[in-house]
């Protein structure tokens, strides 16, 4: 098991997100995570990451917190701050930086790399507060795999963008698939239906389903016990 719950109950405050959760994820599986809005996905995926501890019960991660990649739910952000999309990337790798602050020219070659197979070549240079809603996070799914992680989080990578690049993103998804553990947000049933091996839906509890068996109900927002 690449991650692993057991009875696990979190809560912001006198707020309850998580109640008695255990689950289990095997190493290199492709999951959808879905549930209704504060069904507790973000904060799920907090605690994978050590970000938040569990006010009970354990949380086990087969790899070191260096072998996570995460990919944030987009919050605003200052549209001016001065940070270029390479710049961005390479934020993904702080650990090789040198002593004076400088990215190895190897380290730069991969986060080029990266944004050219998630079809970003030529904006290196851009300010990242400039790019488009898709742009920005093909960007910081590059910069989330700079670290080579063995397991992926992605929270809502495809919220309010184009078609288009949402089509780009699990297209791309599909090429990690089997070779990282994957785990994706999404409020998008067409794709995780047609993508996906395995669905978890958070809604304080945890139900594991195949993407076939998933109710009709969930896909119309309306979630049930
Ligand atoms: N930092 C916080 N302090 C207090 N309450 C919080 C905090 N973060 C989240 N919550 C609450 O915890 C619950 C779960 O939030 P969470 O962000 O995990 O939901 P989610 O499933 O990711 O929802 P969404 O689909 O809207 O992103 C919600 O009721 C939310 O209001
Ligand atoms: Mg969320």
């Amino acid at each position: 098991m690449v991650i692993k719950f057991e009875k696990l109950s979190f809560s912001y405050g006198t707020v309850d997100v998580l109640r008695d959760v255990t689950l289990e994820i095997k190493r290199g599986e492709y999951i959808g995570v879905i549930g209704p809005n504060g069904g507790g996905k973000t904060t799920a995926l907090k605690l994978m990451l050590g970000f938040l501890s569990p006010k009970k019960g354990i949380v086990s991660m087969g790899v070191p917190p260096t072998k996570i990649g995460y990919v944030p739910q987009m919050n605003a952000y200052d549209k001016e701050f001065p940070i270029s999309v390479l710049e961005v990337v390479s934020t993904g790798s702080l650990s090789k930086l040198k002593w004076w602050g400088g990215l190895p020219a190897e380290e730069k070659g991969r986060a080029k790399k990266l944004l050219k197979d998630l079809g970003c070549l030529g904006l290196e240079g851009r300010l990242f507060g400039h790019l488009s809603g898709g742009q920005a996070q093909k960007v910081l799914i590059a910069r989330a795999l700079m670290c080579d992680p063995e397991i992926l989080l992605l929270d809502e990578p495809t919220a309010n963008i184009d078609a288009e690049s949402e089509q780009a993103i699990f297209a791309y998804l599909k090429t990690l698939q089997g070779k990282k553990t994957l785990l994706i947000v999404t409020h998008n049933f067409d794709a995780i239906l047609k993508n996906v091996e395995r669905v978890l839906c958070f809604q304080q509890k945890v139900s594991s389903m195949k993407p076939r068996d998933v109710c009709k109900h969930f896909t119309l927002g309306m979630y049930h016990g």
